[in-house]
């Protein structure tokens, strides 16, 4: 019980901020227990980095941001071996990497070597600096934006190494009732204040990641998402009309990111079971920057979320 109010309270004090963005509150409340790193799309002023402030205020999480830029070096970020002047020897000086929570802001606005650098960091939990690893928090976990409108002088990110990410979000914008609000809240000076939850301690966090670990999914659940991932494998298997329109499939990873996710989403909602919705409301999020569509695909204009949904219609739960 205590936990279950701990997260409610959580995610209304980040209502109490942010207006409206339900999914982006989910999304990184989802990242935040379980652990995992969230890719965020959206256009510029949609308050990405706001909620990601309130949320690393709220839990007392050691916090950076950092701007990605064309000169962004690997060791600006992951830190380097520094001459000490008194002792002669070499030092490592820790880069903004060893935070808890990092918000790596425009990420596709620095050079692939420095991209590769954060998402080897996020996969392995550690960095290799001058033939030495050095491991980071164990709480550590990545808000990683990307803004869609920029193409000229942007990197894309790898493609290969896009799975690192447990969540690819996009965000949209707010309705013209929550505009108003929006309004009406900076004006009052709203976000001035800060919101810390005076009851969580990092123990509570660390114990809520275990608990999503073992979460319990039901043995017909693990099969649904299992064929939901096989689906982008073996489209044609689901609907003849899908046959060759996957040119790159997801790996097992995304079956684990769905698992973890879902375990996550049910912790937040106060459940100790994961549900056939939690994993239905997730499925784009964990394939959108996975999969790749067929030139013939994309000829019929499909995009990775039509297509998700597709196979959210036909594959059933079978019990
Ligand atoms: N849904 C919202 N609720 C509350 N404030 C909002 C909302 N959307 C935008 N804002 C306000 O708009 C401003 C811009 O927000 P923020 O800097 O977080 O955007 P961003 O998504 O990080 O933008 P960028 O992509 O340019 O970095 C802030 O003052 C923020 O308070
Ligand atoms: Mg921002």
């Amino acid at each position: 019980m205590e936990q279950k109010n701990n997260w409610l309270t959580l995610k209304e004090q980040l209502a109490s901020v942010i207006v409206g963005q339900e999914v982006l509150i989910e999304r990184l409340m989802i990242a935040l227990l379980a652990g995992g790193h969230v890719l965020l799309e959206g256009a510029p002023g949609l308050a990405k980095t706001t909620a990601v402030k309130v949320l690393s205020q709220a839990v007392n999480l050691d916090f950076v941001r950092i701007q990605f830029t064309p000169d962004l070096m690997p060791s600006d970020i992951t830190g380097s071996e520094v001459l000490d002047r008194d002792s002669g020897q070499m030092r490592f000086v820790k880069g903004p990497l060893f935070h808890q929570l990092t918000l790596a802001d425009e990420i596709n606005r620095a050079p692939p070597k420095v991209q590769s650098a954060l998402l080897e960091a996020m996969a392995e939990g550690q960095v290799s600096v001058g033939g030495q690893t050095y491991a980071l928090d164990p709480l550590f976990f990545v808000v990683a934006t990307q803004n869609p409108l920029e193409h000229s002088g942007t990197y894309p990110l790898p493609e290969a190494q896009m799975d690192r990410f447990m969540l690819h979000v996009k965000l949209d914008f707010p309705s013209a009732d929550e505009e108003l609000i929006i309004l009406q809240r900076v004006r009052s000076g709203a976000f001035s204040q800060k919101a810390t939850l005076s009851s969580f301690d990092l123990a509570t966090l660390t114990s809520a990641r275990a608990q999503v670990a073992n979460m319990h999914i039901d043995l017909s659940l693990q099969q649904y998402l299992v064929r939901l991932i096989a689906a982008t494998r073996q489209p044609e298997l689901v609907a003849e009309s899908l046959r060759d329109t996957i040119a790159v499939p997801a790996s097992p990873r995304a079956t684990l990111a769905l698992a973890q996710a879902a375990s996550a989403r049910a912790l937040m909602t106060g459940r100790d079971y994961v549900t056939p919705e939690d994993i239905v409301v997730l499925l784009p999020d964990v394939l959108r920057h996975r999969i790749h569509l067929s030139a013939k695909a994309r000829t019929q204009k499909l995009t990775v979320d039509d297509w998700v949904q597709q196979v959210l219609d036909r594959v059933t739960l079978a019990i």
